[in-house]
């Protein structure tokens, strides 16, 4: 989709494998194919963007607010018709059970109606005269330019359009390039996004990112790169831009969040809250809990317990009832959790659930690994996979100073029940991560709250009303009193 013109593609292509087994199902191995586009498009769609923005003079960026907003609820009107064939794409491109496809879809839904919502609150509090001084000002959000969109393969559908959606609100204008894996889901929105904005508001381009996203950055014609995924992605792509103090980042990184077990926690909960905290999308998420602390006192029943129950999960297809662990999509990643699981293993750490570590065509066993030590590359490493590690701890400085150590800082889990020994922790853990969940996993949700994180795990804040302010910038028109 370039300028409002769904074009026809002659050129290469790239196939899109789908993560369940061809042998399974009915399903084929490979799901369709993605145009791989090089430095041209990358070329043509930037132009388009930078044409559809002309300077905040094009029609999108001077479109009154109501009118912005028709077009967005246009936008989600045609969307909700391809509820069950994204659903469908969610299941075969990446792996991710039949409930949690359709919630994907259906919190992408509330959170463009949440946007549209905010955005009249933003607009109606921004109508308002105010003075000071002598001087009377009205102030604005005015949108900020080009915006060049890259999403991450475990929420193609919401975590993207918690950064497209904003984004195109504002009135900036904006390339959107899919994740590799959970590309092939966007396709059914592609008429929905043609006929609902105007030409060159969003224009998405497919193909690998040094192919395609690299000419876009190095053209310097993008003020703000926004992304959710790896660091690595985004310094290279920020290291392209000839301009680098004119861009704006919003990004969504790396996070190794820890969950602290305290000696008078409930097991019970703890147990059940770090099974879904650490496997829920097979630990596929920035928000998985990817590493445990547990007090030496308890160790021992929490870690019988909590392996009996991750020994206990299901594992099949997406659309299998009750199904919990799910195929990979990167074909890559059983290999390496393995080798985390044999260095690990090598530096004095036992893999202490029966079923860890097995192997099947694109999944491996969930591993289970204690005692871990900081030798470990599972203690330094974002595994986003089914691996989960285990320390004990005997005084809690131990994890607190692991946390201020780490190059990470999102959220952390504290399971506990004295206040007295809870209340003072939270105001220590606060200003190591930047939520802290009682007795609960951490997670991303519900979308109105800031999501943020510390050092290497985030640059900006998404949350719906985070999101509107990240994407634009304050401006205002003044008049003296005379
Ligand atoms: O991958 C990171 C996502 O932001 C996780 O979101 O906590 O809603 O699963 P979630």
């Amino acid at each position: 989709l370039v300028n409002g013109e769904l074009k026809k593609w002659t050129g290469e292509t790239t196939p899109v494998f789908s993560t369940i087994s061809s042998t399974a199902h009915y399903s084929p191995t490979v799901l369709g194919s993605i145009p791989a586009m090089g430095e041209a498009e990358g070329n043509e769609v930037v132009d388009a963007a930078v044409a559809a923005y002309n300077n905040g003079q094009g029609l999108w960026p001077t479109m009154k607010v109501i009118d912005r907003i028709k077009c967005m609820e246009n936008f989600v009107t045609q969307m909700k018709a391809t509820r069950s064939e994204v659903v469908k794409y969610l299941m075969w491109e990446i792996g991710k059970s039949l409930p949690d496809s359709e919630k994907e879809f259906d919190r992408t839904v509330e959170y463009i109606y949440d946007t549209i919502e905010d955005y009249k609150e933003l607009d109606r509090n921004n109508a308002r005269f105010t003075k000071s001084q002598g001087v009377n000002a009205m102030v604005r959000r005015g949108p900020l330019g080009v915006v060049l969109c890259l999403g991450p393969y475990n929420y193609p559908l919401n975590e993207t359009f918690s950064l497209l959606i904003p984004a195109i609100i504002m009135g900036n204008t904006v390339i959107f390039k899919p994740a590799k894996h959970g590309v092939l889901l966007i396709s059914p929105l592609l008429t929905a996004f043609q006929t609902s904005f105007p030409k060159g508001v969003i224009n998405i381009v497919y193909g690998r990112g040094r192919d395609v996203a690299s000419p876009i950055m190095k053209s310097g014609k993008v003020d703000i790169l926004a992304l959710i995924g790896n660091s690595k992605s985004a310094i290279a792509l920020q290291d392209l831009h000839p301009n680098k103090n004119r861009l704006r980042l919003i990004l969504g990184l790396e996070a190794k969040n820890p969950a602290i077990i305290l000696p008078d926690a409930d097991l019970d909960l703890a147990i059940q809250e770090c099974i879904t905290g650490t496997l829920s999308f097979n630990g596929q998420r920035c928000t998985a809990l990817k590493i445990l602390y547990v007090h030496e006192s308890i160790a021992a029943e929490f870690n019988r317990r909590f392996a009996e129950k991750v020994d206990a999960l299901p594992f099949g297809n997406p659309w299998e009832k009750g199904v919990s662990l799910t195929p990979l999509p990167e074909k890559e990643k059983p290999n390496y959790i393995q080798e985390l699981i044999d260095d690990a293993h090598e530096k004095g750490a036992n893999v202490i659930n029966q079923k860890g570590g097995q192997r099947t065509e694109n999944y491996i066993f969930p591993a289970v690994l204690f005692p871990i030590n900081k030798e470990m590359r599972v203690y330094h490493e974002e595994q986003f996979g089914p691996v989960i590690p285990i320390l004990t701890f005997k005084d809690i400085q131990e994890p607190l100073n692991d946390m201020a150590e780490s190059n990470y800082g999102q959220q952390v889990s504290l399971f506990g029940q004295d206040i007295k020994t809870i209340a003072p922790l939270i105001d220590t853990l606060v200003n190591l991560v930047c939520r802290v969940n009682l007795n609960s996993s951490c997670q991303r949700g519900p979308d109105v709250y800031p999501f943020t994180g510390r050092k290497d795990s985030a640059v900006g804040t998404l949350s719906i009303h985070d999101a509107l302010r990240s994407f634009s910038i304050r401006t205002f028109v003044a008049s003296k009193d005379n």
